[in-house]
């Protein structure tokens, strides 16, 4: 099963998401592809209208920590699930850099997303000066141990391993560093011996500059469950040679 998720940020008014919502849904999607689009709180509704009978799914860029009450601008698990979302992303590094989203932030808004039956995909990923100073394993370990609801594998989250520096830059890593830290995360999650040899079931992503051009290459690459894509997903015809890259790119 691969993941290709469209983040579209905040971009689009109603009727552009109408556009883009319905050309995405005209694409038709392998089996063992799972395709989400998370677009701005206000277009869900007609991005729901657009993609109903089709196989793509929706999520929210951000959720509450909180059930609810007096969080005057915040938006809840419950409200999202009930707009027809299912998955929501949480610690995207826009949300850690410009709102201050500490790991904590973060795990308890995964949590509260699972606990109302959305699946967060939980996104990690250094800096330029991290990647720099040689320590960056560390400080995904970290980011990981503190921002998952619990550290084990689970289909109820997914992970996105995202480099800032690559994020909105045209700069991806080679396959060789994208592997090394999908495989560093997927060593903590499976680091209990007890569930050694069992099949894995958190999909980990890559997201950051993920094209038409080098999604084939990334989706194909061990230990890649699917790619989180930003300014990509704002074109159909783009997004969707990417949707079909999927389409024979392994397991
Ligand atoms: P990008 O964004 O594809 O535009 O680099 C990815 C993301 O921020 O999720």
């Amino acid at each position: 099963m691969k993941y290709i998720l469209g983040n579209w940020k905040m971009n689009g008014l109603c009727e552009e998401t109408a556009v883009l919502a319905h050309e995405i849904a005209l694409q038709p999607v392998h089996q063992s592809t799972n395709v989400i689009i998370f677009p701005p709180f206000t277009s869900i509704h007609i991005a729901k209208k657009e993609l109903s009978g089709s196989k793509i799914a929706l999520g929210a860029q951000d959720v509450s920590p909180e059930r609810e009450g007096a969080f005057t601008g915040d938006i809840s698990a419950s409200m999202l699930k009930e707009s027809g979302c299912k998955y929501v992303l949480v610690g995207h590094s826009e949300r850690r850099l410009l709102h201050g989203e500490n790991n904590e932030i973060v795990r308890k808004k995964a949590t509260g997303a699972i606990a109302n039956g959305l699946k967060p995909v939980i996104c990690v990923g250094e800096n330029l000066a991290e990647r720099e100073s040689g320590n960056y394993l560390q400080i995904i370990r970290d980011q990981v141990t503190h921002s998952l609801p619990s550290l084990t594998h689970s289909d109820s989250y997914l992970i996105a391993y995202e480099p800032v520096w690559a994020i909105g830059s045209g700069k991806t890593p080679t396959i060789r560093q994208i592997t090394e830290v999908h495989k560093t995360i997927a060593s903590l999650l499976y680091r209990d011996k007890s569930v050694a040899g069992e099949t894995a079931i958190t999909p980990i992503l890559y997201g950051g500059s993920v094209k038409a051009t080098n999604a084939r290459e990334i989706l194909s690459s061990e230990g890649v469950d699917g790619v989180l894509v930003g300014g990509a997903s704002l074109k159909a015809d783009e997004f969707c040679k990417i949707i079909n890259s999927a389409d024979g790119a392994g397991n």
